[in-house]
């Protein structure tokens, strides 16, 4: 599909702020390609379509991952929050036809990261955090990491605090982001 029907196909699935969302974490994944030497178009994609699943209703979920035979965990299961990549990955691929598996297997991570995340992975992951629009206690370090070459110092920090996070609410922490944090800081030591 060629990308102004995706965008319109978009449009049509997200509401405005989260389609602006979108266009922010593609436009900042370009630029985070041109700094790790990465695709642009790919980048672009990857960040346009990440969170296409985001406002399906119950039926939709239902439906999708019905049609399409998709494996959702006990954490992922009745959990949109985290369902959204994975289900969206299918959706990319199959309603979007976007054919890329790099673009498909970023779309799938960017909520729990995962052990060993390739390179636009790990960029879809942090645009997803760090796009122009983002606005939390401590944003401006992560870009400062990011657009400063240290992109995997800029995702151990956010694994922390993710899991800082649903720590301090009482969530269940999911094992990919806890993969993702261990590989990293290995590889980092
Ligand atoms: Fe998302
Ligand atoms: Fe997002």
């Amino acid at each position: 599909m060629i990308l102004k029907n995706i965008n319109n196909k978009l449009k049509e699935m997200l509401p405005e702020k989260r389609f602006n969302h979108s266009l922010n974490v593609a436009k900042c994944a370009v630029k985070l390609s041109e700094i790790y030497n990465y695709d642009k178009e790919k980048a672009y994609l990857a960040g346009i379509a990440h969170d296409c699943a985001k406002y399906l209703n119950k039926e939709e979920v239902k439906y999708y991952v019905n049609k399409y035979n998709i494996n959702l965990d006990s954490l992922e299961k009745d959990n949109l929050a985290l369902s959204h990549s994975v289900i969206g990955s299918y959706i990319a691929k199959y309603e979007l036809n976007i054919e890329n598996d790099d673009i498909i297997n970023a779309i799938k991570y960017h909520t729990t990261g995962k052990e060993n995340m390739d390179m636009l992975e790990k960029i879809i992951y942090i645009a997803d955090l760090i796009e122009e629009g983002r606005d939390f206690p401590g944003v401006d370090y992560l870009r400062e990491l990011t657009y400063s070459g240290k992109l995997n110092e800029a995702l151990i920090v956010s694994f922390n605090n993710t899991i800082k996070f649903v720590i301090d609410n009482n969530q269940m922490i999911h094992p990919r982001t806890i993969d993702a944090r261990n590989y990293l800081i290995k590889e980092n030591l």
